[in-house]
């Protein structure tokens, strides 16, 4: 069978596991003193080594030649826990294991006495995932633990650990690995494995991997998978399907130029090519936060790894922001790569999220103003104009998708909001009522600028004949983001959905 490459290369004993070293020494000096704590919580980012220490630990306890820090590696329990089916080291996955039924099963078996080994070993992954009752039951256990037990608890998300449950641990962090200890053992590795790679197609790797060892040998893994030859920089790029740099840099540029249809573009381009659009997104944090860094002082260049031309290109790209204006796009970059982990949203999130960062900051202000006074006089001529309406609103709803054609020959983005739109009914007034859900309000406050609003109007009037102004509104509901509901809503129940949620402009 094939042993996925991460696997393979689990460091087999203490020497082998990069960083951590405190953790490592910590471990080794309570084994080697015989000062073994029942409950360990081993906290930190995935693939940084939890569960290969968590086992490392098991093999020295149990060893048939230990207590050892060098556990032999060839006695029944060490194999068997390699393995994973030793009897007295189990492994629980919390995230699928999460109820009180569990928790108390161990609660019964863990009184027993080990089977053949010393000790009893309870490694329990991503214990956050335990309900409350599940932790009761287990702070019980760690409140009286029997003398032949050890609990490794792992966890991504400590924060999310009880206190009471955190109090009774021995606490170790594990930190993400470094760009340079990640490289090396992807060298190691490639060397082995008979992989030829460029040292800049591993640093893409190690940049990408963001610092999670499992995360990195996977990539390179793809990568010795599909190709045999050379492995550089560019092609790593296409086979992982990475943007290039040529896009994060383009993007940069189209933000500094507030150019929304360009910045738009490259949003659709990425979707289009297939690329990975988390990683855009970790790429375009990459940038920004060597902007910001050399913005703020130059010489800081010395920590961020980059070859001369990238200082100077990004020295240069430093001149078109300012730094506060930086940090806006850090922050929606970093919020925006949190909320990316669900990639079937992925669409509208990256739209939703960068597009309010090409609306300037004079436009934000004439915003604000408009919605205060809103323009009263010109919609009260228009609205005569059209007194006796010629038209119903199924006519409308009816053709709504050739307004959406014609606003899209001469404005694509202008589209993509008003695609995001509901048609909602004709006023009293006579105005055609569009509705954005709760979550688009800043598309709500494009479309509402003069320029766009014009613009659809116009296309309003050269099909259906008639001038009909708009107007938009907030509608109380929040659109769930998944692209296929959106698409399935019927215009015709939009109405009897949204029936009675609707709020007024300017009650928001
Ligand atoms: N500190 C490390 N040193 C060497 N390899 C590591 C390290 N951390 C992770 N790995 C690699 O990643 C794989 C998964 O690591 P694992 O310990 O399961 O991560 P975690 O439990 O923290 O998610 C290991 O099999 C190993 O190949
Ligand atoms: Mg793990
Ligand atoms: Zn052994």
């Amino acid at each position: 069978m094939h042993l996925a490459l991460y696997r393979k290369w689990r460091p087999k004993i203490f020497e082998e596991i990069v960083g951590q070293e405190h953790i490592v020494r910590t471990l080794q000096n309570s084994i080697k003193l015989g000062r073994i704590t029942h409950a360990y919580l081993f906290a930190g980012p995935r693939g940084t080594g939890k569960t290969t220490v968590a086992r490392l630990l098991a093999k020295s306890l149990n060893c048939l030649e230990g207590p050892t820090i060098t556990p032999c590696l060839k006695c029944s329990s060490c194999i068997e826990v390699a393995e994973g089916n030793s009897l007295d080291v189990i492994e629980i996955d919390a995230a699928s294991n999460r109820g009180i039924d569990e928790i108390r099963d161990i609660r019964e078996k863990a009184r027993l006495l080990p089977v053949r080994d010393r000790y009893k070993v309870y490694i329990i992954d991503e214990v956050h995932m335990l309900t409350t009752e599940a932790f009761n039951a287990l702070l019980k256990i760690l409140e009286e633990p029997p003398e032949h037990v050890v609990f490794v608890l792992a966890t991504t998300e400590p924060q999310r650990i009880p206190l009471t449950i955190l109090s009774r641990c021995q606490r170790f962090d594990f930190r993400r690995l470094s760009r340079e200890e990640i490289i090396k053992q992807l060298e190691k590795i490639a060397r082995e494995e008979g992989g030829n790679i460029t040292g800049d197609a591993l640093k893409l790797i190690a940049i990408q991997s963001q610092g999670s060892m499992r995360d990195a040998i996977s990539l390179l893994e793809q990568l010795l998978v599909y190709s045999s030859q050379e492995i550089t920089e560019d092609l790593a790029r296409q086979l992982l399907g990475l943007p290039t740099y040529e896009f994060v840099y383009d993007f940069a540029k189209s933000l500094a130029n507030y150019n929304l249809d360009e910045g738009w573009r490259l949003i659709q381009q990425v979707f289009q090519l297939g690329k990975n659009p988390q990683q855009f997104v970790r790429e375009l944090l990459q940038h920004f936060r060597n902007l910001i860094l050399l913005k703020v002082e130059p010489r800081l260049s010395h920590f961020l790894s980059l070859t001369q031309e990238e200082y100077e290109e990004i020295l240069e790209e430093t001149k078109l922001f300012s730094v506060k204006r930086l940090q806006e796009v850090i922050n929606v970059l970093l919020d925006l790569e949190n909320r990316l982990r669900d990639l079937t949203n992925a669409p509208l999130l990256m739209e939703m999220s960068l597009l309010p960062l090409f609306i300037t900051p004079e436009e934000k202000k004439v915003q604000e103003i408009k919605v205060e006074e809103a323009p009263k006089e010109e919609e009260k001529v228009k609205s005569e104009a059209i007194s006796s309406m010629p038209i119903s609103l199924d006519n409308i709803k009816e053709r709504w998708s050739q307004v959406l054609e014609r606003v899209k020959k001469r404005k694509v983005s202008l589209e993509a909001i008003l695609r995001e739109a509901r048609v909602l009914e004709i006023s009293d007034d006579g105005r055609l009522v569009l509705g954005f859900p709760k979550n688009f309000t800043f598309l709500k406050e494009r479309v509402e600028e003069l320029p766009n609003r014009q613009l659809i109007e116009e296309e309003i009037k050269k099909i259906f004949n008639i001038s009909l102004p708009l107007r938009f509104i907030i509608i109380e509901e929040e659109i769930p983001l998944i692209e296929d509901e959106k698409v399935d809503i019927d215009p015709k129940d939009i109405e009897n959905i949204f029936n009675g949620k609707i709020i007024k402009e300017g009650e928001k």
